[in-house]
């Protein structure tokens, strides 16, 4: 398999840390310092499946293709507007697509999740271009009152064109054995169901930050190792390392553990906050658009979150 297009879509209102700390007891110096976030983009008047059209869109321009080349719409989100239709039938909808499309839920790791999925879908013979895009829209998800999340997401989407190919190398998957429910959630209510003994109303996202910092820093340190005795690919010899951009501190601190230098983990924590499954992609797509990303380079991208879930991608960029 082998990314042929990649796009994005981002919302119009771009927030401040200050503007933050006009209704949050929270400050500038707190947010930057625990997470290295200055910015984080929210949507206003825009849908996810605006976000996600305008990525989509995008992603097929580069490749080139038209709606009608693609085989199979594979997205991921846990902010989808519906919970039926799926975002991606959302997205079929609107770039005027016709074949299957379906959501998947891996939380921050769902990007990797979906390429798993669609390069499987390739080596069979099953579909040939396949859209992946990873969509969310975290500002309608977490508790505009709790300063220990709302800082820290934001909205956006980013999208990829992949086809047959030989880029990607190596793909692991993982979920968390132990009980984490506890750690990191996002619960769905009850409704108004007469019958329900407990009444759940609160929907927000919970996280016990700490708790996951661990298991994140482990986890990553893990799959980092894991990777080399299966590839026989060392740190040194992977060019960029794009990791989920959760918090800023995680990505130091795994640079310093593999003694690599800091300009081969690129960041866009610091204008989008973290994008939950949009993260990962994003900063592929802008670190191609710029041109920091060319063609030879070998990537890791390296994503973990709810579940506790994790994943690993090793790519390399054709010409
Ligand atoms: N502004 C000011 N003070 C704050 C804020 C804020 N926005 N948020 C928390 N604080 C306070 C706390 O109340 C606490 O105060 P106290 O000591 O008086 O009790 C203090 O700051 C320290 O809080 P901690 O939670 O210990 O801060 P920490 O350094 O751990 O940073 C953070 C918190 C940023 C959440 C960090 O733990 C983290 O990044 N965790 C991992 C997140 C992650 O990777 N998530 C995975 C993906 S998310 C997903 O899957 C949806």
């Amino acid at each position: 398999m082998k990314i042929i297009g990649l796009g994005k879509g981002i919302p119009k209102e771009c927030v401040t840390n200050d503007q933050l700390s006009e209704f949050l007891d929270t400050n500038d110096e707190w947010i930057v310092s625990r997470t290295g976030i200055k910015t984080r983009y929210v949507c206003v008047g825009e849908t996810l499946t605006d976000l996600s059209a305008t990525a989509a869109t995008d992603a097929l321009n580069k490749a080139n293709l038209s709606a009608k080349d693609i085989d199979l719409i594979i997205c991921t989100t846990i902010c989808g507007d519906y919970c039926t239709p799926s975002l991606a039938c959302c997205i079929a909808e609107r770039i005027n697509a016709r074949c299957p499309a379906f959501d998947i839920n891996a939380a921050c790791t769902g990007f990797i999740y979906a390429l798993e999925l669609a390069d499987g879908f390739i080596r069979v013979g099953k579909y040939k271009n396949i859209l992946i895009v990873s969509a969310e829209k975290m500002s309608a998800k977490v508790d505009w009152n709790d300063r220990n999340t709302c800082v820290l997401f934001g909205d956006g989407a980013a999208a990829c064109v992949v086809t047959e190919g030989e880029s990607v190398k190596y793909i692991n998957l993982s979920s968390s054995a132990t009980p984490n429910t506890e750690v990191l959630n996002m619960p769905n209510g009850t409704g108004n169901s007469p019958f329900a003994a407990e009444k759940k109303q609160n929907e927000y996202l919970n996280m016990q930050g700490q708790k996951v910092f661990k298991f994140v820093v482990n986890i990553v340190e893990a799959e980092l190792k894991l990777m080399t005795e299966r590839t026989g690919i060392t740190p040194e010899q992977i060019d960029r390392f794009l990791l989920h951009q959760a918090n800023k501190r995680i990505i130091d601190y795994t640079l310093a553990r593999l003694k690599q230098p800091a300009e081969k983990f690129p960041c866009n924590i610091e204008r989008y906050g973290n994008l939950s499954s949009a993260s990962v992609p994003l900063l592929l797509t802008e670190m191609t658009e710029t041109g920091q990303v060319k063609a030879g380079d070998t990537l890791l991208l390296c994503a973990f979150g709810g579940g506790l879930t994790a994943g690993t991608c090793v790519m390399t960029i054709d010409s």
